[in-house]
C-alpha cells in the first residue's frame, strides 16, 4: 500500500524523467527547459546592463594615468554666463612627474627619502651637490659618475651608471627639479634646455665623469 508521501515522490520522479526525456528529444518544454530558456534570456540582459553601468561609455581615457588632468579640464571647462567657453589651462605638476621618475630610476640607489646608503650611495637629501649648477647635475645623470666624491662631509668612491640613454632631456629636468626641491632642498627648477645643451656639448662622451672633470661646471 503506497502512502500519500510515497505517491507524491513517485509522481515527482515521473515528472523529472519525462522532463529530461523531452529535453533530450527537443520536445515540449518542461521545467528544465524553461529554466534553460530563462537563463538564455536573462544572462545577456544582465551582461548588457552590467556593461552599460560600468563601461564608462567605453571611454578610452577612463583608465588613462593622467586622467586627473582630464578631470581638471572638465572642472575648469564650464561655459561662462555669456555662453563663451572659458580658456582651459592644463595643470601639469612637475614635482609629481619628477617624483615618479625618481621612484622608478633613482630610488633604487639613493633610497626612498634621498638619504642614500652609507658606504655605497651618497644622499641627495640636503646634499650640497644637489643645489649646484644644473648643467653639472645634468651631466652626472646623462653620463654617470665614478671615483672619489665627498657629500655632506662623507667620502664615497663608487659608481653611478649613465642614464642619458634611458631618460629624455625633459625627464632629467623633471627629476632634477624634484630632488632639488624635496627633503628640505631649496634649489631652483631645472629647465629642459639646460639638459639638452649639456647633452649636445657632451655628445661625444662615453665615459662616466669624475669630480675633477666636472670642475668647469662646479660654479655655484
Ligand atoms: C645605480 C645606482 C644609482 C642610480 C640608479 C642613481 N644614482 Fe646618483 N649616484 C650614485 C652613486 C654611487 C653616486 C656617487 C658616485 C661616486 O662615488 O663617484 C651618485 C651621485 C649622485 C649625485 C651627486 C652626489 C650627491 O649625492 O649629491 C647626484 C646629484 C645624483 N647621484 C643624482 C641622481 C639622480 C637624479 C638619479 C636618478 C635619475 C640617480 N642619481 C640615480 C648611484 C646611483
Amino acid at each position: 500500500m503506497m502512502s500519500d508521501d510515497d505517491r507524491k515522490l513517485a509522481r515527482k520522479d515521473l515528472i523529472a524523467d519525462a522532463d529530461l526525456a523531452s529535453f533530450s528529444r527537443g520536445q515540449s518544454p518542461g521545467p528544465v527547459r524553461v529554466t534553460a530558456y530563462l537563463a538564455m534570456i536573462f544572462i545577456p540582459i544582465i551582461s548588457v546592463l552590467y556593461l552599460w553601468r560600468y563601461s564608462a561609455g567605453f571611454d578610452s581615457q577612463q583608465y588613462w594615468e593622467r586622467s586627473e588632468i582630464a578631470e581638471q579640464i572638465a572642472a575648469l571647462g564650464g561655459s561662462s554666463a555669456d555662453g563663451s567657453q572659458d580658456s582651459v589651462e592644463v595643470v601639469f605638476d612637475p614635482i609629481k612627474e619628477g617624483r615618479k621618475i625618481y621612484q622608478t630610476i633613482c630610488m633604487a640607489c639613493h633610497q626612498v627619502n634621498g638619504q642614500g646608503l652609507p658606504g655605497a650611495f651618497p644622499p641627495l637629501a640636503e646634499s650640497a651637490w644637489v643645489e649646484k649648477n644644473p648643467a653639472l647635475l645634468a651631466r652626472i645623470v646623462l653620463h654617470g659618475l665614478h671615483g672619489p666624491i665627498t657629500v655632506n662631509g662623507t667620502a664615497y668612491n663608487s659608481v653611478m651608471a649613465p642614464l642619458g640613454a634611458v631618460l629624455s632631456d625633459e625627464q632629467i629636468a623633471l627629476v632634477l627639479t624634484y630632488v632639488r626641491q624635496e627633503w628640505g632642498n631649496a634649489g631652483s627648477a631645472v629647465e629642459t634646455d639646460v639638459v639638452a645643451q649639456a647633452r649636445n656639448e657632451s655628445s661625444g662622451r662615453a665615459a662616466m665623469w669624475t669630480v675633477e672633470e666636472l670642475a668647469p661646471w662646479d660654479t655655484n
